[in-house]
């Protein structure tokens, strides 16, 4: 192939070199266009066609149905894998070696205490908000109480606010969610996993010792692992995008939460299991939501279904099917949902509408099943996604901090109207 893309504008052409990733995807690299060709830019909404930066993150071929973190395989990280190794490759680049991975944790297990003010804050919202907006602000008010981790300069000051949010991220998780339970608000113990500590701090009853199950502990080491990172998604573009202004990790992560939040995106989940038992309370008839779903004048989507990428089974999905399978058999758990998803399904799967149109079961299709059979209630599911793309979004910062990109700043073409003076109030 050649080496260059030529454009035409009215009379003139323009080159510009190709990029090509080690995947072999190709990029037309425009970032000389506007200034040698006075004022020209493009547009694509929503970025459908737009690389934003270059990354050697996570790769993913939608057509294929591939998903890989630093080179390894969703499947075989899920399998073998615990939570805290991905977390570490994610972020530094390879898996850890024993050592290496004992440090991190003993670094992290050092910052895990939460300023006790922060319960004021959390004391302060409705019992009933929703806990990703109480996520959210709490990540950013974290940045009030550690004022060292705004001003990153060096290696060191990042490592130090990576260790510090992998620390405080799951004590704030937890309470959010033992604040919408009224439960009192604990503390993990440096004697447990990453994981471990996480179950702990959010299932532990006052009035007994807990304990860990381990069907219950594989199945959330697995997915958080499959959410761990999904390349330049919406929340993860929008970290990238915060902490291109040098806003710091806090505060990027924190946006990160609120664009996860919409159901388009994370929020999928908690829609999904809400969408599924609507269906269950209005008798289970799958084949009217599936109408619904189609008909263009109904604003009703299957949630849990289609993606910007994946045109091809989402990869995640897969397992998560398989291990709501596994862990509600294991559990004991018999959740009608779960025939009517597999039935929602099956019909789609051979419904042309969604087969013309590739959407297929997302990773938010069966997690919530998954979830709720753990006892995490409904509104918590995104939060817990949040939790597992932790070390995604702060992989993707520190990457965009270290290749020193340019602040995220889009352009426009202007609509509006042209300049038009001013009319005073009583003249209107
Ligand atoms: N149900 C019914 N129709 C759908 C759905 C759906 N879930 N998803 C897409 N379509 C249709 C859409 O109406 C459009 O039809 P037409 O070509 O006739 O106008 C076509 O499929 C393409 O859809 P799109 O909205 O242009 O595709 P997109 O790439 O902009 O959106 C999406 C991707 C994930 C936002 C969308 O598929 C969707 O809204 N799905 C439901 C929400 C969901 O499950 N989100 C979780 C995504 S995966 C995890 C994550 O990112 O957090």
């Amino acid at each position: 192939m050649s080496e260059i893309a030529k454009l035409l504008v009215g009379d003139n052409t323009y080159e510009f070199p190709l990029i090509q990733g080690t995947e072999n995807e190709t990029a037309i690299d425009i970032k000389a266009l506007r200034g040698i060709s006075e004022g020209v830019v493009t547009i694509d909404p929503g970025f459908k066609n737009t690389g934003s930066c270059q990354s050697a993150i996570t790769f993913l071929d939608g057509e294929k149905g591939i998903l890989r973190y630093r080179g390894y395989s969703i499947e075989e990280l899920a399998e073998k894998a615990d939570f805290l190794e991905v977390a570490y490759l994610l972020i530094f680049g390879d898996l850890p070696t024993e050592e290496q991975l004992s440090k991190f944790h003993n670094d992290i297990l050092e910052n895990t205490i939460v300023d006790d003010d922060i319960k004021k804050i959390i004391d302060a919202f409705p019992k009933n908000a929703h806990p990703m907006g109480v996520l959210s602000s709490l990540t950013s008010a974290l940045t009030a109480f550690n004022p060292s981790s705004v001003n990153i300069d060096s290696e060191e000051d990042m490592y130090n606010a990576i260790v510090k949010i992998m620390g405080k991220f799951p004590v704030l998780v937890a309470w959010t969610m033992r604040k919408l339970k009224g439960l009192p608000l604990n503390y993990g113990s440096k004697k447990l996993g990453y994981v471990e500590n996480v179950m702990k701090m959010m299932f532990e009853k006052p009035n007994e010792d807990y304990e860990i199950n381990p069907i219950v502990k594989n199945a959330l080491d697995k997915l958080l692992i499959l959410h761990a990172d999904h390349e330049q998604n919406c929340s993860t573009s929008t970290v990238r995008i915060v902490g291109s202004s040098h806003a710091g990790l806090f505060p990027s992560i924190s946006a990160g939460i609120s664009a996860l939040w919409g159901p388009l995106h994370g929020g999928a989940n908690q829609a999904v299991l809400e969408m599924l038992e609507a269906i269950k309370a209005d008798g289970g008839d799958t084949k009217k939501y599936m109408g619904k779903a189609k008909d263009k004048e109904d604003p009703f989507r299957l949630m849990g279904f289609g993606h910007r990428v994946y045109k091809n089974f989402d990869p995640r999905a897969k397992i998560i099917k398989v291990a709501a399978d596994e862990v509600l058999t294991d559990l004991g758990v018999q959740d009608p949902v779960l025939d009517i998803a597999k039935g929602l399904e099956q019909e789609a799967l051979k419904d042309d509408y969604f087969v013309k149109r590739k959407l297929y079961p997302n990773v938010d299709f069966y997690s919530g099943i998954i979830y709720r059979a753990m006892g995490i209630p409904v509104e918590m599911f995104t939060v817990m996604f949040a939790l597992g793309r932790l070390p995604g979004w702060i992989a993707q910062w520190r990457e965009m901090r270290l290749r020193k990109e340019p602040i995220g700043r889009p352009r426009q073409i202007y609509t509006g109207a042209n300049h038009r003076p001013f009319v005073n109030i009583n003249e209107r």
